[in-house]
């Protein structure tokens, strides 16, 4: 999308201005105005008024909370876009001189979002086709402001893609290229382990999980190191990248269970797309991201229930159901981010069913045991980007549930607190203030909310972004 700040209004173009700007009266006439009016009263949040082929839209938005406000400006920014491309419309631009900067890229960033649809695999390409294609606008915002904003997107997209991908394509070897490619065009570091070097690593979670896999496993290395970062110890942060998971042989059962099952690299998306944007907006703060990725499926060698699997660290690990591998390849990758002596490692992972059933597409369920200054501002992230967290409690006695008679630990917790359990076992891989972010959730939906199009949300791009550019 090509995002330019100018003044400058072209005739016959569809236009977005705030209500109570006096300059709209120069491209409605008499009747319109009264229509205008009538709907403020209304206090309707939009107004359209369509003009044969371009509408101009008025925007008021009445909000006592600043974070729905902001999230307001980002769905009508959804409703826009439809509006617009459903007249096939390429381009409109935004007047918003002397609007509150804030207001002027939420809505943008609604607008934009909402324009992502995943195509590739439609032979008419007519279909879900975005026509537009630039926006212009007059604000105060400066053209280095409205870039940031365009990175964001395009990293956003690209973590969408990367969930919408399905096996066939997305297998963990492809989830690297697609890493060293991104690494390649945004100038961040990538290294992207085989088989043969996570042997060397003695990853044995990372390995067991792909016993039973045609495809090898790949452990991937990101890091975004600039001379001027604020940061003397890098900020970890750690995706699960299950590209399918079935469950293995505690298969999932099929009636549904597994039908959105390619999304389990939400988590290495969320980090991949947050590196991306790190890097293109050129933040000063070390970063580095770890992404351990493998299928999950039944197979000839595929591990069992009851197997003793020795990971990464040494610890033995008691498995007792297959289906919970998250927590097997994000342990090897947590005891691999020590050697980093990272100030804070934060993980993103569709971990638990028991952390979608407990807030579902709307929010992120977190916990962890990082200092609480880290948590406010992850938090404060949260909802100004309106990816919201829920801390759960992360006290001992939960990591009572994940002990082993027979080894250190067992993959599995008991019949309560599943995603606090998963948690716990974690955490037994880390010597560092950490956070673990369950996003089974919102990482995947079913049908598009407002600018969350359908499928992969990308969910993780921005919270980490924001937190990350406000971390120093
Ligand atoms: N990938 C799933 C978790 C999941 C469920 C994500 C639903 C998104 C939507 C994970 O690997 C899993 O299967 N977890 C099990 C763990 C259990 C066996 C301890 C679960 O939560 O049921
Ligand atoms: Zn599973
Ligand atoms: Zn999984």
């Amino acid at each position: 999308m090509k995002i330019l700040s100018s003044k400058a209004i072209k005739r016959l173009e569809s236009l977005v201005f705030w209500a109570n700007d006096k300059t709209i009266e120069k491209y409605i006439n008499k009747e319109q105005e009264k229509y205008l009016q009538r709907k403020l009263k209304e206090k309707k949040d939009l107004v359209v008024i369509d003009q044969q082929g371009h509408f101009i839209f008025v925007l008021a938005v009445k909000q006592k909370d600043i974070h729905k406000e902001w999230e307001q400006y980002r769905k009508l920014g959804a409703q826009v876009f439809s509006q617009l491309n459903k007249e096939q419309l390429k381009s409109f631009h935004i007047e918003a001189k002397g609007i509150d900067n804030e207001q002027v890229k939420f809505f943008t960033e609604g607008v934009l979002l909402s324009s992502y649809s995943f195509t590739k695999y439609h032979s008419d390409k007519k279909r879900n086709k975005t026509y537009l294609a630039s926006i212009s606008i007059n604000s105060s915002l400066k053209q280095a402001n409205l870039d940031e904003i365009n990175e964001i997107y395009k990293a956003v997209s690209f973590a969408r893609d990367l969930v919408n991908e399905p096996l066939s394509y997305l297998t963990a070897e492809q989830l690297g290229e697609e890493i060293k490619g991104s690494g390649k065009a945004y100038g961040y570091n990538t290294e992207v382990l085989g088989k043969k070097q996570i042997e060397a690593l003695k990853m044995g979670g990372l390995l067991a999980v792909n016993a039973g896999s045609f495809d090898p496993p790949t452990f991937s290395i990101l890091e975004w190191k600039p001379k001027n970062a604020k940061n003397k110890q890098p900020i970890v942060i750690v995706g699960k990248g299950v590209v399918f998971d079935t469950g293995g042989v505690s298969l999932k059962p099929t009636a549904g269970s597994m039908d959105e099952m390619k999304s389990d690299m939400g988590g290495a998306a969320a980090v991949v797309g947050a590196m991306q944007a790190v890097a293109a907006n050129k933040l000063d703060i070390h970063l580095i991201a770890l992404v351990p990725a493998t299928d999950n499926r039944p197979g000839n060698k595929a591990y069992v229930p009851q197997d003793i699997i020795t990971m990464h660290d040494g610890t033995k690990v008691e498995v007792l159901n297959t289906d919970a591998e998250g927590r097997m390849i994000l342990a090897d990758a947590l005891s691999y981010a020590k050697k980093f002596n990272p100030e804070l490692v934060i993980d993103l992972a569709t971990l638990t069913g028991a952390a979608h059933a407990a807030v579902g597409m709307y929010g992120i369920v977190s916990m962890g045991n990082a200092p609480i200054r880290y948590k406010t501002k992850l938090s404060s992230s949260g909802n100004r980007v309106y990816e919201r967290l829920v801390e759960f409690p992360f006290w001992e006695e939960y990591g009572e549930l994940v002990k082993s008679d027979i080894a250190d630990i067992k993959n599995l917790g008991g019949p309560v607190g599943g995603a606090i359990t998963a948690g716990k076992f974690l955490e037994h891989f880390t010597d560092y203030p950490y956070i673990h972010l369950d996003i089974a959730g919102p990482a995947y939906i079913s049908a598009t909310d407002a600018y969350r199009t359908k499928g992969g949300t990308g969910v993780g791009v921005r919270l980490l972004y924001d937190f990350i550019k406000n971390f120093k």
